[in-house]
């Protein structure tokens, strides 16, 4: 059966852009923009009673937080109970594959890693990194996708969107045109 609103899936890599091309993307259609990864990153937080969801502790805990199966299993019923009733955008790293395997457009975004660690931190520090910091930042990135490898499934139908030398705006309007395809 098909799905009477619409989902589009945005999966990939940590600090791939998911997140922030998602919700561009669902600012430019009107859509809701649900974002996985702060799922998961609240469970972990609420089990570590810590309230910054992106510190560094977090991070550091999250993907061993979303092995836990009933974990992963509530994640996916709330994602799926407001797909119910609203057009979404979500980004994830199993959006497509396993949650909305009937999704309307799929995406898998990557990025070189350390190219991806460079935008993470100067998202994060708002300033030119150094090298020794981005290759620091590297090998966490690095480490954290090697503890995703098992739940981050590119689906087949995907569209596959290398953004390491493209803008944000470009990789987003890249994901608005293919939506108005649909
Ligand atoms: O933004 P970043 O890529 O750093 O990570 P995130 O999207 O906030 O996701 C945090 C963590 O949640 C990931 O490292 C995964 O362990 C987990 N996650 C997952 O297992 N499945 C998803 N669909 C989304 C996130």
């Amino acid at each position: 059966m098909s799905r009477s609103k619409i989902v589009i899936a945005i999966d990939g890599p940590a600090a791939s852009g998911k997140s922030s091309t998602a919700a561009w993307v669902a600012r430019e259609l009107g859509f809701q923009h649900l974002d996985s990864g702060m799922l998961y990153r609240a469970e972990t937080g609420r089990r570590l009673g810590i309230a910054d969801l992106r510190s560094p502790e977090v991070t550091a805990n999250v993907s061993a937080v979303a092995q836990i199966p009933s974990v992963r299993a509530a994640v996916n019923a709330e994602l799926r109970r407001i797909a119910e009733t609203e057009n979404v955008v979500v980004d994830g790293r199993d959006i497509g594959s396993v949650v909305f395997p009937d999704a309307q457009l799929k995406i898998f975004l990557v990025a070189d890693p350390w190219e991806r660690a460079r935008r993470r931190l100067h998202q994060k520090l708002g300033r030119a990194v150094l090298d020794a910091e981005i290759a620091d930042e590297t090998r966490r990135l690095v480490e954290r996708d090697a503890s995703d490898a098992t739940n981050t499934l590119q689906a087949r139908d995907a569209v596959l969107i290398d953004t390491t030398y493209l803008t944000q705006e470009e990789q987003v309007q890249r994901i608005v045109s293919l939506a108005q395809e649909c």
